[in-house]
Formats: structure tokens, sequence, C-alpha cells
């Protein structure tokens, strides 16, 4: 039997981005042994992708904002296939914590009377994303960590989690995994453990995500016996760099279209105007003069369709890509150089006035940016409860990304911020309850352990087997190809077939030299998880007969009613770890109260 190090902990948290961390300081808050848990180095989470702002109807620029419409305009992004008491809770506290994170020190950019100041963003009616510059994610994890650390939590930082643990009665216990440093193993008994180990994006070719969103929080749930739904629903965000080749996908905050950026393509056309669906017609300017006017005053004219949700925005490029209308990088071309003076570009943009200057060698004050869309997000993930974030096994309680159904088929940009802090609190404080009221000793299920460390270190015992490397990168070919934007029928049996493949090469994948800092060895065990998030979109997407948000079907073009009122569940029944076989079905998404659906009645 290996050694290994143990702790014991009231509650874990599994990762330490922005939900992770405000789920800790929640549960260290009420007096809990809290532990935060995270992969990388404390401070470097996808979180800092959501550049452009954090979405709460404060009302500070236009006073007609509300929950209401804030709700509203969430569940008409997701396509209704939200879970709605989610989305009622984001709107409505949102506000709350964004005052909230300013009390605890973070910084925002102001209105001219001092308030804080919010940006317009797709698919929101009113300008609505409380920001900094374009660095809101970044401010937002800064603040959480120094609050964190202020209050004396204690980070394990560089720490693969594996697997989840439970005890004899199948509760959620606790986890293990090993440090990146050493290679060596550690187990965390708890009486709670909240997952918030954000999205899977690393399965894509061309993806914003960073090396640590491999999908590991939503498949550790699935094993451990956890549903997962509507994983089918993947974002792309309409606009990644496209060049140079070696930074395709990183993200370019639609705060550009926001601020007045506009999508031409290759012929100089502003095509979106061309791809404004039913839904979206009444709100959406239908000449340039009449959008121009709104940028100046939103009572005049309707809003730009370059801010129509991002699903819609994303489809369109890749449809004049297609068509031939692209960039020579194959993107098209996202202008603000011509729309704004050079100061308020570099004012409001600074992020991306350096990045592209400092990647691509082009000065968006000047020049248009190729732009094309990139693998962002996932909005599937762990079934939870809307108020305690407990998901369907007891004892684990899970936030921000790795949840499913508070966006529906489609996010909103700038509601992942609001999201993760609604959510991280309320998972904190559900796991904090749960802990204080979980009685007796906690005590992992050693076999789980002994697996778990055996099948991780397995790469090392084999004299003979493939790179994890060339694994990891047929898998992105395959579901950039076979799983993308668009998908149909056969690709879809095609990618399932690859993914058996893939799987049987994953589990006879070799790695040399030690333990310590061995990148091969941690990508060999990430792929697991890859694999599994990969199956389990990839099933939804075969299941799902329709399209809808971030999932589109080229054989299914149109929504299907039937498909609207059902979110597609998985899930291994067993509870029985990666090789048990994953079920797939319908489940009837519960009936949303009259007073909401009121809401969808009013006219504008
Ligand atoms: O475009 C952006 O700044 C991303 C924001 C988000 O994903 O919420």
């Amino acid at each position: 039997m290996t050694e290994y190090e143990t702790h014991d902990y009231d509650v874990i948290v599994i990762g330490a981005g922005g939900a992770g961390l405000r789920a800790a300081i929640e549960a260290k808050d009420r007096g809990l042994r809290t532990a935060l848990i995270c992969k990388s180095l404390l401070g470097k989470a996808h979180t800092v992708m959501a550049e452009g702002g954090v979405a709460a109807a404060m009302g500070n620029v236009y006073a007609e904002d509300s929950w209401q419409v804030h709700f509203r305009d969430t569940m008409r992004g997701g396509k209704m296939l939200n879970n709605w008491r989610m989305a009622q809770l984001h709107a409505m506290e949102s506000p709350d914590r964004v005052q909230e994170l300013e009390a605890w020190g973070a910084l925002f950019d102001r209105t001219t009377d001092g308030r804080i100041l919010q940006r317009d963003f797709g698919g929101h009616r009113y300008a609505r994303l409380a920001h900094v510059g374009d660095r809101t994610g970044l401010e937002l994890i800064r603040t959480l960590q120094q609050r964190a650390v202020a209050m004396d939590i204690d980070v394990f930082m560089e720490c693969k989690i594996l697997r989840l643990l439970s005890d004899a009665d199948g509760v959620v216990s606790g986890a293990v995994g090993y440090w990146r440093a050493t290679g060596e193993m550690v187990v965390f008994s708890a009486r709670s453990t909240v997952i918030a180990t954000g999205g899977a994006g690393k399965s894509w070719k061309y993806t914003s995500n960073s090396w640590e969103c491999t999908g590991d929080g939503h498949a550790m749930s699935l094993w451990a016996g956890a549903d997962l739904i509507d994983m089918e629903c993947v974002q792309f965000h309409p606009t990644g760099m496209v060049w140079p080749l070696s930074v395709r996908g990183i993200l370019v905050t639609e705060g550009v279209r926001g601020d007045g950026g506009v999508l031409r393509n290759s012929e100089g056309k502003r095509f979106m105007f061309e791809y404004v669906a039913d839904m979206f017609r009444a709100e959406t300017a239908e000449s340039e003069e009449e959008a121009d006017r709104w940028y100046e005053d939103h009572s005049a004219g309707r809003r730009p369709p370059e801010l129509l949700p991002r699903d819609e925005v994303a489809r369109a490029i890749n449809t004049e890509v297609k068509s031939g209308r692209g960039t020579p990088h194959g993107g098209v071309f996202l202008d603000i150089a011509s729309r704004r003076s050079a100061e308020v570009i570099r004012r409001r943009l600074p992020s991306m006035y350096h990045q592209f200057m400092e990647l691509a060698g082009v000065d968006i004050t000047h020049e248009p940016m190729e732009v094309g869309p990139t693998c962002h997000y996932i909005m599937g993930g762990v079934r939870v409860d809307a108020e305690t974030a407990a998901a369907t096994v007891p004892g684990l309680f899970v936030a921000g990304e790795a949840a499913g159904g508070m966006h529906g088929s489609n996010r909103l940009g700038g509601n992942s911020l609001s999201d993760l802090l609604v959510f991280g609190r309320r998972a904190g404080i559900g796991a904090s309850d749960f802990a204080t009221g979980r009685s007796g000793q906690v005590v992992p299920n050693q076999a789980e352990i002994d697996r778990t460390v055996d099948e991780a270190l397995a790469p090392f015992t084999r004299d003979e087997g493939e790179n994890p490397y060339q694994v990891h990168h047929d898998l992105q070919d395959t579901m950039q190809t076979l799983v993308g934007i668009i998908r149909t029928q056969s690709e879809l049996d095609e990618a399932l077939e690859k993914l058996d493949e893939l799987t049987s090469r994953a589990s006879r994948v070799a790695v040399g030299g030690g333990r310590s800092y061995n990148p091969g060895w941690n990508l060999a065990t990430d792929l697991p998880a890859m694999l599994t998030v990969s199956r389990c979109v990839t099933l939804g997407a075969r299941d799902r007969r329709e399209s809808r948000g971030g999932h589109t079907r080229e054989d299914f073009p149109n929504a299907d009613p039937e498909f609207g009122k059902v979110n597609l569940v998985q899930r291994q029944p067993s509870g029985g770890g990666m090789d048990e076989e994953i079920k797939i079905g319908p489940e009837p998404i519960p009936e949303m109260p009259d007073e909401l659906k009121a809401l969808f009645e009013e006219t504008h």
C-alpha cells in the first residue's frame, strides 16, 4: 500500500477560482475548518477570462433596470432551458454580491457621479456589467484571494485531485490527489465537499481556457454518482484571436462590441444585420444608422446586432467564414479603431490593446482585429439544488462553471462572474450546514483510495505505451472537428467511436522520469476526466435532436418545444467510477411559477 499524507477538515473546496474562493470564505466565516485546494497557484484561474464585467441589475446607468429584467434576459439568452430558480436567485442577489465585493476592496470604473459604472454586453437589455476596464475577472479574483488569505483559510496549491471519496453509506467524504511538486499522494477527509473546478475547454483545439480546464469536477462528480445535465450545451465565444496560430483561441472580450466595436466580413459588410433571429427582431436595429444612434443614447433606436447573445453571433461568424467571406486567417474583422478614439480604446480596453500589440503586432487603435469563435464555457454541469448548491449525492456541493442549470443552453456574458459570487456563497452555506449536521467520524473508503492511487501511478509502470500528449492532441482534434459549433448525427456517431478508441489508448499511456513536476504524467492523470466529459458532451449532442443555444444540429436546425421542456440527464447509477456505462435520458424541467411566467408576457 502506498504511503500518503492525510488531512481532515469540515469543508474542503476543490478549485480556487471565483466560486471556490467565495465558497471557502463563506464556510470559514461560519467557523468551519475549511481547506481550499487548487491544481494551480492561488490567483491563477479561468475566472480572469471573464474580462468585460460582472452582470448585476444595479441600475447605476439605467435606473429602469431590475432583477426581473435581468432574470428575463438570462432565461431568453439560455433559450428557456435554465433552472429558473437559479436564474431568479442570481438576478436577485448579484447586486448585493457586487456591493460586497466593493466593500472587500474591489476597484470598479465609475460613473461621473461616482457610482459603479456598468457597460453593455450581448443579450442584456440595459448596460449592466460592473467592470474595471477589461480586467474585471482579475480584480474579482484578487479581491477574493486577499480576503481568503486575510481570513487565514488553509490553502493547498498545486494539488491535483483525482477522485472524490465516499464513506460506507455513499456520502461524499473527501478526495484523493497528489502534489504536483513531489508527486506524493494526499488524502483529504471532509464532512462536506465543494466542487468549484470550472470548465472543460481543454478538450477542444481552439479555446480560451487555460491548462487547468480539464473538466475534473464534472467527471469526478459523475464518477461519484451525481447527475450531470445538458452537457451538450457548450459555449463558443464569438471572438477569440485567430492569428498568430500560437495564440489562436485567446479571448477578445465582448466588451469591445459593448463599447462600440462592429463585425465586418472580408467584403467590408457589417454582416450581423443578416442574422437576427425572430426572437430578437423587435429589439434589434435594422440599419447601421439606427444601431449607431443606440450607442449614443439607448432610448433612441434599437440595439446593434453585434450585441445579440453569443450563440447567435458565433454561428453567424461561422457561416460567414464557411461561405468564403472570412479574413485571410479564417476569422472576421472586429473593428473598434474606426469607431472610438485611441484614447478611449486604451482606457476602456487596456488588455486588448496590449494583447494584440504584443501577440499579433496589431495596433487595435488603428487596425481591425481578426477574430473567430473559441470554446469558452460549458453551460452543462452537475445538477444542483438552487438554494443550497447540493448535488444529487449527499455531501457534495457544486458551484460555478462545474454546476449546470443556471445558464440553460447559452450563457450571457458577464453572468458567470455574478453566478460564481451568488452560488459560491450559497455552496459555502450549504456545505457548512451539511458538515455541521453530519455526525460521527468521517471514514473515506480505503479501497477507493488504493484503486485511485494505483491507476494514477500506472503510466510509470509501463515499459511501452503511447505519449499522453498524442492522445490529448487527437482528442482535441476529434472534439473540434466533430463536436464543435455545428453538429450532425453522422459526425457525432463517429466522435463516439473515436472516443472509445481514445479511452482505450489513454488507459495504455506511458510516462518516463520522476513524479516531481512531470507534465506528461500530469496530463496522463487529466485524460480520464477530459475523456469522460467529452463523452458526456457527445452523448448529449447526439440525443438532443434540436438546435438550442450553444447546441446546434445541422440536421435538426430548429428548436423543438418538446426538448425545451427537458434536461438531458446523465448518470452512472451505481456511482461506479469511470468504467461504468453512462446512462442518458430526458427528465422534465420543473414548471415556472405564474408570477415569473408573467414577466415574459410584458412588452418591452
Ligand atoms: O468577453 C468577456 O469579457 C467574457 C466574459 C464572460 O465570459 O462572462
